[in-house]
């Protein structure tokens, strides 16, 4: 591929990403939701998701963007380019966070967006395609599962309604959420959904941690992230009868929790990888009546199961049900599959453009996959798409101790900013 960042504006362009600016707006959005040791916890669609993205769109229009929202309260804040018919180039990532969470998975991917963008606007450059930065709705799942909503129901891989019905904890549903947010939000213009008409992105690049160790371990700067694993999600629920702790006998119990452990150790044979590429995680346990002196009558649990292969995701993922069922003694249960993404091998257009970027502005690269799912796989059937990643200190992520530094940050922005004003420019 022929060098197109024009070199002659780089410098101006690195010099105007400001490492302190972008520091102290992660930090703003930090104080949201904050939890103790620098943790977040903004589930998406709350009171504190709400206030997030006003912060954001206060510093859009101080930009000089404009923002609209669409049917999925997907956000979009848009740069001007000087052929403002000409298809943009979309940019973002999502602002809610794991209930455990830290200050930089997703939120820092918008903000660098801003950044990027403002960098291009204040180096005094200008781009012939528009640049649209996003902040997809519900990308963690965490309040109501699966993940990645908004991108998945823009992308058109699922339909809008899709997960209507879908309740969090305390039995609100997505549309109820959702549907309040949009009437909160109403003053917003509101834009089609999905990559319709001049909308529809000639690429799309995805700045996020990496949230692994493979960077901080080789001393490197940026990821190029090549692809993502495929992830598929399941929610089981055994059914069993719940009964007096001190006067039912053992064996003639039907006990949830039991036959849950029953299910899960065989899962756990299923799974067995030693070569440890295969990954699966029970994250969550509702247990019904969930009182000490009582058998549990009902028990929920969630599986996550994740490999690079779609081979061995479809073989493992479909055994599940029937694993299950055959580690059951006395009671039933259900299966349910509610999230399949399937490993996603991104084309070379972005990956070029991010890994010219960095050599540009004399940073490390590292081709790299990504174990962890993100809006840019839905992206893919779209438009070219790519990933820039960051180090993560010690690899932690999912976790308040989640870290990068704010010259890590800058830098990943750098390459950010100068992948857009190349690609905008095209
Ligand atoms: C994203 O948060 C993931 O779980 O990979
Ligand atoms: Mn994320
Ligand atoms: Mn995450």
């Amino acid at each position: 591929m022929t060098d197109r960042v024009p070199d002659a504006s780089l410098p101006a362009l690195a010099a105007s990403v400001d490492e302190s600016r972008q520091w102290a707006r992660l930090m703003g959005m930090a104080t949201l939701g904050a939890i103790p040791e620098d943790g977040v916890n903004r589930a998406a669609l709350t009171e504190l998701d709400r206030q997030a993205r006003r912060l954001l769109i206060e510093w859009a229009q101080e930009a000089g963007l404009t923002v609209s929202i669409d049917d999925m309260a997907n956000l979009f804040l848009r740069h001007e380019g000087t052929d403002p018919a000409a298809e943009p180039v979309l940019t973002g990532s999502h602002m809610d966070s794991q209930p455990n969470g830290g200050r930089f998975d997703g939120i820092w991917g918008v903000v660098a967006g801003l950044e990027a963008v403002q960098a291009i606007r204040e180096a005094g450059l200008t781009t012939r395609r528009p640049i649209e930065i996003v902040a997809w709705t519900n990308e963690e799942g965490g309040r109501f599962a699966p993940g990645c909503m908004g991108s998945m129901a823009w992308s058109g891989h699922s339909a809008p309604n899709t997960w209507d019905a879908v309740t969090d904890l305390n039995g609100i549903t997505f549309r109820a959420a959702l549907d309040e947010q949009l009437a909160l939000e109403a003053d917003l213009p509101r834009r089609p959904l999905g990559p319709v008409g001049p909308q529809r992105p000639v690429a799309y690049v995805e700045a996020h941690i990496e949230q692994g160790p493979r960077l901080e371990n080789d001393l490197l700067d940026i990821g190029v992230v090549t692809g993502i694993q495929g992830s598929r999600w399941f929610v089981v629920d055994i059914k069993g009868r719940s009964d007096h702790a001190g006067t039912s006998p053992v064996s003639l119990r039907q006990d949830a929790v039991q036959d849950m452990v029953r299910a899960i150790n065989a899962l756990n044979t299923l799974t067995h990888d030693p070569s440890d590429v295969l990954r699966f995680t029970v994250g969550r346990i509702e247990v019904h009546p969930n009182t000490s002196n009582s058998v549990a009558d009902h028990v929920r649990f969630t599986i996550d199961l994740r490999h690079p292969e779609a081979d061995i995701l479809r073989e493992k993922g479909d055994a599940i049900a029937a694993t299950v069922q055959s580690a059951l003694q006395h009671c039933t249960a259900t299966v349910t599959e509610r999230f399949n993404a399937l490993p996603t091998a991104f084309p070379a257009l972005v990956p070029d453009a991010v890994e010219q970027a960095a050599h540009a502005l004399g940073l490390r690269p590292l081709r790299m996959p990504s174990g962890a799912f993100h809006d840019a796989q839905f992206m893919v059937p779209v438009c070219p798409t790519g990933m820039i990643f960051v180090p993560s200190k010690g690899g932690i992520s999912h976790h308040p101790s989640e870290y990068t530094s704010p010259g890590q940050l800058a830098a990943g922005t750098r390459v950010l900013a100068a992948t857009l004003l190349e690609l905008a420019n095209r």
